[in-house]
Order: C-alpha cells, then structure tokens, then sequence
C-alpha cells in the first residue's frame, strides 16, 4: 500500500513536472487563478474568498494570482518551476489519497510557512514610503528584525490572501 502511494506520488510529480515544463516557458494555464482555484474541488473555498480579498480586487487593477504568494517568486524562474511542479505533484497526489481535506490544519500551514520574501516581490517599497505613521511604526520591526516569528507578514496580515469566509455569505 505505502509502496502504491510511493509510486502514485512519483508519478504524479513526474506528470506534473512534464506538463509545467511543457506549458510553463509562457508562464502557461496551469498558473491561473482559475486552473489553481476550480480544478480540485477543496480550492473552492480558497478561490472565492481570493476573489473577495484586496489581492483578487482592487481599484489599481493588479491582481495577485495563488502563485505570487504561494510560490517563490518568478524572478527566480527554476526554483518557481520546481517548487510548482512539487506543489502540482502533491496537489495530485492529495487529491487522490489524502483522505479528508483539513481546511484549518491547511491555513495554518501557510500562515507559518509563507514566506515574507514571497510578498515583497511586489511590497518591496514597503518600508520605504509607508502611506502614514501608523503603518510606519507597525512595520518598523521588519527593518530590525526582518526574520523574527512576530515580523512575518502574514502573521498581521492573515486574511491578506483570502476574506473571511463568513464574507462569502453577508450581502
Ligand atoms: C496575497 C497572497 C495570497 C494570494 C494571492 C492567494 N493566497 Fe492562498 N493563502 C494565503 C494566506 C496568507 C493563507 C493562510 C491564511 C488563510 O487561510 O486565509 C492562504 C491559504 C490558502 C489555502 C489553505 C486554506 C484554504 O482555504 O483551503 C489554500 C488552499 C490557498 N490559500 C489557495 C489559494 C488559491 C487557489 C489562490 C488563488 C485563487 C490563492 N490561494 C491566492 C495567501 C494568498
Ligand atoms: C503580485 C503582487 C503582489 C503580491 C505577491 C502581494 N501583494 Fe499585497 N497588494 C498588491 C496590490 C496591487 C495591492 C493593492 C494596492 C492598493 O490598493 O494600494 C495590495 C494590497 C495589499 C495590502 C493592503 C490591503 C488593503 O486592505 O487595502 C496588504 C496588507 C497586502 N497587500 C499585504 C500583502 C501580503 C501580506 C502579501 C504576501 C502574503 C502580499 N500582499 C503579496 C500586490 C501584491
Ligand atoms: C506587526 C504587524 C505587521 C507586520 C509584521 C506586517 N504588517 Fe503590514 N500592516 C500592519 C498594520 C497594522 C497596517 C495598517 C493597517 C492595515 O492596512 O491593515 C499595515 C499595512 C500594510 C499595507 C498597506 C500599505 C500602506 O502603506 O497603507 C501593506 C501593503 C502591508 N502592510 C504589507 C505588509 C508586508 C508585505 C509585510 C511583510 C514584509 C507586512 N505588511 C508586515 C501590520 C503589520
């Protein structure tokens, strides 16, 4: 059984890895907030509460689609592309022998793992021209203390990625 699992795994790593190497030189649909958000149904919470999120709307028109901050950021192109196609492969393979999708165990992880440099790929003027004082001094930490526990983004900014889900269903 775990022999099966082992292979599944590999298999769909290795599947993974050939689409994205295939689609991927123009950043292909695998990367689409569609593609990542209505594929397996256990995104489909996440994909709607992006949607909601200042990241899936907002009055400048960037969007900030699941892998600017899921993934390590494109600039480092094989490290984005490896990281995706692990994720893909794993995606796969949970979908298919994770058993029941836990939503909180899920968030959890990302809030403790996502890291700061993912956002600063387009944050990166963060500290530099803070929009008033109050954001200032909340952000003043990060200058000292960039890789402190306390100074990650998204232990302040949790719903930064996804609303609430209550959201989904208030008028
Ligand atoms: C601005 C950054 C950001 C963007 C863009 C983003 N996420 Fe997230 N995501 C997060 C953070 C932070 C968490 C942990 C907190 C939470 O659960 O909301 C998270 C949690 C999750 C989770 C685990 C919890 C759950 O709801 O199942 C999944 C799955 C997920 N994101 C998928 C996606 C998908 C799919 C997209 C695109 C449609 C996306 N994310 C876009 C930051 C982001
Ligand atoms: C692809 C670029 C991109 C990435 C990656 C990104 N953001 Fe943003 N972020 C934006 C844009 C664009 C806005 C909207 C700007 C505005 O309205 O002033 C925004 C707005 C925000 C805001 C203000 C939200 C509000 O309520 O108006 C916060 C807080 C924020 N981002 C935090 C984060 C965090 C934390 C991460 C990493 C998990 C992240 N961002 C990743 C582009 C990005
Ligand atoms: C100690 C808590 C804390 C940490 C850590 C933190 N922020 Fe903030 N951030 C705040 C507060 C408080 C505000 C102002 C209220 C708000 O917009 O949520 C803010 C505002 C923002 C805004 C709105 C921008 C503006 O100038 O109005 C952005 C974008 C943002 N943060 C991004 C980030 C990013 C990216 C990181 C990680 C590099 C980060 N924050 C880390 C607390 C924090």
């Amino acid at each position: 059984m775990r022999k099966n699992k082992t292979i599944a795994f590999i298999a769909g790593f290795v599947f993974a890895l050939l689409c994205f190497l295939a689609v991927n030189a123009a950043m292909g649909p695998f990367s689409t907030p569609e593609y990542c958000g209505t594929t397996c149904h256990e995104m489909g919470l996440a994909y709607r509460t992006w949607e909601l999120s200042p990241h899936g709307a907002n009055n400048k028109g960037v969007r900030a689609d699941c892998v600017d901050c899921h993934l390590p950021p494109k600039d480092k192109y094989f490290h984005h592309l490896f990281a995706k196609a692990y994720a893909g492969g794993k995606d796969i393979y949970k979908h298919h022998f994770g058993g029941e999708y836990d939503r909180d165990k899920m968030s959890r992880h990302v809030l403790d793992h996502l890291p700061n440099a993912n956002c600063m790929s387009c944050h990166n003027d963060l500290l530099k021209k803070p929009a008033n004082a109050a954001v200032h001094l909340a952000h003043q930490g990060l200058e000292t203390y960039p890789d402190a526990p306390e100074n990650r983004c998204v232990r302040c900014h949790q719903t930064a990625g996804h609303e609430h889900e209550s959201k989904l269903f208030s008028p």
